[in-house]
């Protein structure tokens, strides 16, 4: 059985991941969808908050299971024993990014891969922050996030205003 770990920070998910989760779920027979933090960024929903959306998301695949970690990645790639974490890749700087933290956790598990998934060009542009930034201002995000959320996500970034 083949297995495969999205993670990301998901501060809010967008259109974008859910894209790249629906097709890395479609070349292997089980996604794990980690939420997980980067210890650089502040974020606007909590850890819970961030699985809760991603499992409404995501509900409709049968073979996506959504998990929170506040750990490694390289802890929970080798505690499910997954063949590789999966990547979306919008752009050269995302391709440099993602090429260094490989390195950095392929020297932690030298076991551990990654399989870069291009983004579609219509979604190449979006990022969960600006997807937070058209939000504050009251701008329309629902071309960005999954529907199941864009209620959800508007509440708390007007309510972050007043
Ligand atoms: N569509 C839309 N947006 C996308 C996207 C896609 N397909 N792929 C990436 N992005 C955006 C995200 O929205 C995010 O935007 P933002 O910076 O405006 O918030 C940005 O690209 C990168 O976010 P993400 O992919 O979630 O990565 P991250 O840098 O926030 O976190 C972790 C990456 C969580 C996997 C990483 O920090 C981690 O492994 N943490 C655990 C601790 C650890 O092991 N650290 C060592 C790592 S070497």
């Amino acid at each position: 059985m083949t297995s495969l770990l999205f993670p990301g920070s998901f501060d809010p998910f967008t259109r974008g991941h859910k894209d790249i989760a629906r097709r890395a779920a479609r070349i292997c027979d089980k996604l794990y969808v980690a939420v997980m933090n980067n210890s650089k960024k502040d974020y606007t929903f909590t850890l819970d908050e961030r699985v809760m959306m991603a499992k409404m998301i995501l509900e409709e695949y049968p073979n996506i299971e959504v998990l929170g970690s506040d750990g490694l990645l390289v802890d929970i790639y080798k505690n499910l024993g997954c063949n590789a974490v999966v990547r979306g890749i919008r752009s050269e700087s995302d391709f440099r990014y993602e090429a260094e933290m490989s390195m950095a956790n392929r020297m932690l598990h030298p076991e551990y891969d990654v399989v870069l998934l291009p983004c579609r060009d219509d979604l190449s542009l979006i990022s969960s922050s600006i997807v937070k930034e058209v939000g504050r201002y009251g701008g329309d995000i629902s071309a960005m996030v999954p529907t199941q959320i864009v209620e959800l996500v508007n509440d708390r970034l007007r309510k972050g205003r007043n």
